[in-house]
């Protein structure tokens, strides 16, 4: 068993940076519910305890707790911002009421160079996003470190092993925040670091092994890094054993299926079966028009792929997948009820309720840069890991209104010609995803002296880390203007291109 770090989540955005800065420090870490007992918390045996920050305000009714026995269980604790503030509150600290905020980058005065700041002197800078603060400190704790507005911007109880901090040591704004992490996981809480990706391959294969024993394995390949690693991961743990299964749904980009074949016969070789479902997939699609329907169809049809694949194959067992650990925290809210429904994201939500298959998913516990890392160790080919994400339904999300062959054929080509022109720019390898998308309308041009009413293309470009948080990439106009002129110049069917602006949250990176 790992050394654990349990982050207990406040409904901070940053709850997740903590567990990958953790992570990167070589210590398994988890995001658990707020209101876990302290008797559920201690059965994990965690070495040390993590309370996130979070938007609430502990000087309001109803604010999210935590049950005050885990602060006495002789496990190190470190409140982040809210996390500090619920930390002072429940132990006899006094907390004052936003008067003067700190919101961004901020300088702190260090006064005891020693524990959680040991190997920092003097000042450094921080980023804060604070209205609360602690004004008095509970018995037992001393002041670590201040800035002008906040006389207590981080606190330390040395013998109960209780410290907090007011700013946000998990982001890149803190420049030295790793630093401080590593002195609470290591010197602090006695962490050795026993968390590595080659310790991960050898644990899963091995639990792979013993879950599936002689049984038959199905893998859904979608094209994207995440199944092609857990189909890398199975296929060395139980090889022939596992076939792995790209469909060809009809909604794929421009010569990906052929490029697939190549990768995963030439690169990488394994048990790949493709199967030619695009009648399938366009018959389901018509008439539909709302997003969640579309969804849901193309889910619903990929499992009866999978059925039937699994029948010609003499019976299956599992179905595995590449979920990843921000798609199952993406589903629980920081206050324990079901966050809302933005999309089916069909791997997740959107599989039937009486699954014939049992699932596998050893990336469950992974961030998407874990899952790289994992892929590159498993020897799969850096144009592989390095791909773009690309969503389960395909280009079915990104053709606005009803699918048919003929709006795929004309994003198919708009697409191809995006990808062409924007590898070319020096900044393609920061784009977390760049794709055209068909509107469902049309506007009037003029051709060659002739009227047009033709289709709209929209182009789309974001950086993102985990594809929770994206913004619009600002790609060069020279570079905007080659896709358009290609576009409208070579598409048939196209005589207008618009460039989307709009950053996640409030957009999401597909239209639909
Ligand atoms: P949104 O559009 O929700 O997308 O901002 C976030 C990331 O998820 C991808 N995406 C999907 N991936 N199945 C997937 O495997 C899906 O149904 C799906 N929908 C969206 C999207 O491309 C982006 O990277």
């Amino acid at each position: 068993m790992h050394e654990l770090i349990a982050v207990l989540d406040y409904g901070s955005q940053y709850a997740q940076l903590i567990a990958r800065r953790v992570r990167e420090c070589g210590v398994y870490c988890e995001i658990l519910p707020h209101d876990i007992t302290a008797e559920e918390l201690s059965s994990r045996q965690p070495k040390a305890v993590i309370l996130s920050g979070g938007p609430a305000s502990v000087l309001k009714k109803g604010h999210p707790g935590m049950d005050p026995e885990i602060l006495r269980l002789d496990v190190p604790v470190l409140g982040i911002c809210y996390g500090m503030q619920l930390m002072a509150q429940l132990i006899g600290g006094d907390l004052e009421r936003g008067r003067s905020g700190e919101y961004g980058p901020a300088t702190i005065e260090i006064d005891d160079a020693g524990s959680l700041f040991a190997g920092l002197e003097g000042r450094i800078n921080v980023w804060m996003s604070h209205g609360d603060q602690v004004l008095a400190l509970p018995d037992g704790f001393s002041v670590l470190a201040r800035t002008g507005v906040c006389p207590i911007a981080a606190m330390g109880d040395l013998d109960r092993k209780l410290f907090g901090v007011q700013f946000h040591p998990e982001v890149v704004h803190t420049p030295r925040g790793k630093e401080i992490i590593k002195n609470f996981l290591f010197t602090i809480a006695g962490c050795s670091g026993d968390w590595s990706m080659s310790g991960f391959i050898e644990e899963s294969i091995s639990e792979i092994r013993d879950r599936v024993g002689s049984a038959r394995v199905i893998c859904g390949l979608s094209g994207g890094v995440d199944s092609a690693v857990v189909a890398a991961l199975i296929n060395r743990a139980i090889g022939e054993q596992m076939t792995a299964i790209f469909v060809d749904n009809g909604l794929l980009r421009a010569g990906e299926v052929e490029e697939i074949r190549r990768i995963f016969t030439e690169e990488y070789a394994l048990n790949l079966d493709v199967v030619d479902a695009r009648d399938a997939f366009l018959d389901d699609l018509k008439g539909i028009t709302d997003p969640e329907q579309k969804r849901k169809k193309i889910g619903n049809t990929f499992i009866n792929v999978f059925y039937g694949e699994a029948r010609r194959l003499g019976g299956a067992d599992f179905l595995a997948q590449g979920t990843l650990y921000p798609d199952i925290i993406e589903s629980r809210s920081a206050k324990g009820g079901p966050s809302a429904t933005i999309k089916s994201h069909h791997n997740v939500g959107g599989l039937p309720k009486d699954l014939k298959f049992k699932l596998i998913e050893p990336l469950k516990e992974l961030f998407k840069d874990e899952v790289r890392i994992l892929g590159r160790e498993l020897g799969l080919p850096e144009s592989l890991v390095n791909r773009q994400p690309f969503p389960g339904p395909g280009l079915g999300v990104r053709i606005l209104g009803e699918v048919n062959a003929q709006n795929v054929a004309i994003l198919q080509e708009a697409d191809k010609r995006v990808q062409e022109e924007i590898q070319k720019f020096d900044g393609y390898k920061d784009i977390w995803q760049s794709f055209a998308v068909l509107l469902p309308v049309k506007s009037v041009g003029v051709m060659g002296d002739e009227r047009t009413y033709a289709n709209v293309i929209a182009i789309r470009a974001v950086s993102s880390l985990d594809g929770m948080t994206a913004d619009w990439v600002k790609v060069p106009y020279e570079v905007l203007a080659r896709i358009s002129t290609r576009i409208i110049n070579e598409v048939k069917g196209v005589n207008r291109v618009v460039y989307d602006i709009s950053s996640k949250p409030p957009s999401t990176i597909e239209w639909e």
